[in-house]
């Protein structure tokens, strides 16, 4: 991983092709500048331990879409890695290399232990503090990119498909799984408006309202599979959009 994690930082400044167009470091303090420790440390425990039973109900969901990485993917990045709950589906396989990306390095620790448990050895794992809006890695660096729940979270959902298109290699994979707003009209959409503001509090940033399936659709990868469900333990937090879509 070494090799990886060195081949991907030793970015020449002054090849412009290759640099990240805004500075990753610069980037994170401006979109997700520094929280108090406690609120950090809190919001990586509650994520490593509520999230259970939902990762149980989304489990045969993410099993059949990582399994779509199985053989073609060997440089996977994962945007807002935290605890690290899909190492699992997609890291076990001989020589796959991880670069996670996320701003709260409170979470490096659960990523770290969710790596060992699927069998990536640590030397083929990076974990990296940095925003999805500025990603520390060179152009087309990568084949494939997971992102869960996390577009909900960052602050500039288009600007992270920018990063997105220009990190993946051509025919390169981005796999999602995203919770969206609920349909104009309905009960649930309203209840998500009311409750927005204290969500985007509690769970650090992360809002109700985005129509992130949209977004994706739109974003102009060469194909896009996509397709929503409700799931029980997520309660207001539906529906959720998953899919895949290449460069
Ligand atoms: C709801 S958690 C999901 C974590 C993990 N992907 C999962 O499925 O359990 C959202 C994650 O996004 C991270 N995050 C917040 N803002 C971000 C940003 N701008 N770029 C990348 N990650 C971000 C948070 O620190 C957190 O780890």
């Amino acid at each position: 991983m070494e090799a990886f994690g060195t081949a991907l930082f030793a970015i020449d400044p002054s090849s412009a092709s290759n640099s990240p167009p805004n500075d990753p470091t610069a980037m994170l303090n401006k979109i997700h500048p520094k929280r108090p420790d406690w609120y950090e440390e809190l919001y990586a425990l509650v994520t490593e331990t509520c999230m259970k039973p939902y990762e149980a109900e989304i489990a045969g969901y993410k099993l059949q879409l990582f399994a779509n990485l199985s053989g073609k993917a060997n440089r996977i990045l994962e945007l807002g890695i935290g605890t690290g709950p899909n190492l699992k589906y997609y890291a076990n396989e001989p020589g796959v290399q991880v670069f996670g990306v996320d701003p709260n390095m409170k979470m490096e620790k659960y990523a770290r232990a969710a790596a060992e448990g699927a069998g990536l050895p640590q030397t083929n794992f990076t974990f990296k503090q940095a925003v999805a809006e500025a990603l520390p890695l060179g152009d087309a660096s990568v084949d494939a990119i997971v992102g869960t729940l996390v577009l909900c979270s960052v602050k500039d959902v288009e600007l992270t498909l920018q990063e997105i298109m220009r990190v993946l290699k051509p025919g390169g994979m981005y796999v999602f799984v995203e919770h969206v707003a609920a349909e104009d009209g309905t009960i649930r959409r309203f209840v998500q408006g009311i409750l927005d503001p204290l969500q985007q509090i509690v769970a650090d940033g992360c809002h109700l309202t985005r129509k992130t399936g949209n977004v994706i659709a739109e974003a102009g990868f060469s194909t896009v599979e996509l397709h929503q469900a409700f799931l029980s333990t997520a309660s207001i937090v539906n529906p959720h959009v998953y899919g895949i879509a290449h460069k």
